[in-house]
């Protein structure tokens, strides 16, 4: 299992704190936004890790992870050169995750639970990881079958959320994901969207989820960066 962490973008709901750094590696409580996806990835075992980063501040998590030894794991960086979706980011980490099946998360995620079982006990299709939320409206949310164990479908920021199940930036995809992100087309705001993957894999009937019991935040936004900073204070 290989581990990619988009850790691209504009940060453009953060400017101007973002205007002179990149979002993934402003303070959340005492560390670095990324440490904290980073931290999920090694918990789960995970030891080659791509990070995936936009230009002007790729030096800067050179800087700040170096080689991953001091994690006991392997780095490899490489540069998002436009901010054209988080598909389109996993994209760039092909050659890297080979023939191997890879998880994925975003770097602005931030995960109380371990998904070690996940992973370890993942064998083809995909994994989506689902959280109740009271404001929907902002995330991808899942449509589900409870009966069933299954996922109807995926909207990505639905004016109208079919349920409060939000899709967390987390991903364990096989082999196929490559090849289901070259068939996408861009979505009306121009980009390559995860939402796009997913419900392909739905589709296919190759989706499983699990809800996450413990807490969750994304912090891509003021009021959510200074969330997941109370909530990493308070001993997450
Ligand atoms: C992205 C995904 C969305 C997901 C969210 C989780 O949204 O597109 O489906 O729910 O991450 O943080 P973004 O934060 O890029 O708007």
């Amino acid at each position: 299992m290989k581990g990619v962490i988009l850790a691209g973008g504009t940060g453009s709901r953060l400017y101007p704190l973002t205007k002179v750094t990149n979002k993934h590696l402003l303070p959340v409580y005492d560390k670095p936004m990324i440490y904290y996806p980073l931290q999920t990835l090694l918990d789960a075992g995970i030891k080659e890790i791509m990070i995936v980063s936009g230009r002007g501040h790729a030096g800067d998590f050179l800087e700040l992870l170096g080689s991953g030894s001091e994690f006991g794991v392997r780095f490899t960086y490489e540069i998002q050169d436009e901010a054209g979706g988080i598909a389109q980011a996993l994209n760039i980490a092909r050659d890297f995750v080979d023939k191997e099946a890879v998880t994925v998360i975003l770097g602005d995620n931030i995960f109380q639970d371990n998904i070690k079982d996940a992973v370890q006990s993942f064998k083809s299709g995909s994994h989506i990881f689902l959280k109740p939320v009271s404001d929907a409206v902002r995330f991808g949310v899942a449509d589900v079958d409870k009966n069933s164990v299954r996922v109807l479908g995926i909207e990505e920021k639905p004016e109208i959320p079919k349920s409060d199940y939000a899709v967390t930036g987390l991903y364990i995809y096989d082999n196929g994901v490559f090849d289901i992100i070259n068939t996408l087309e861009p979505s009306g705001r121009g980009e390559l969207e995860i939402t796009d993957v997913n419900n392909e894999y739905i589709r296919r009937g190759l989706m499983k989820y699990s809800v996450i019991d413990g807490h969750w935040s994304d912090a891509g936004t003021f009021d959510s960066l200074l969330r997941a900073g109370l909530m990493m204070q308070n001993g997450l």
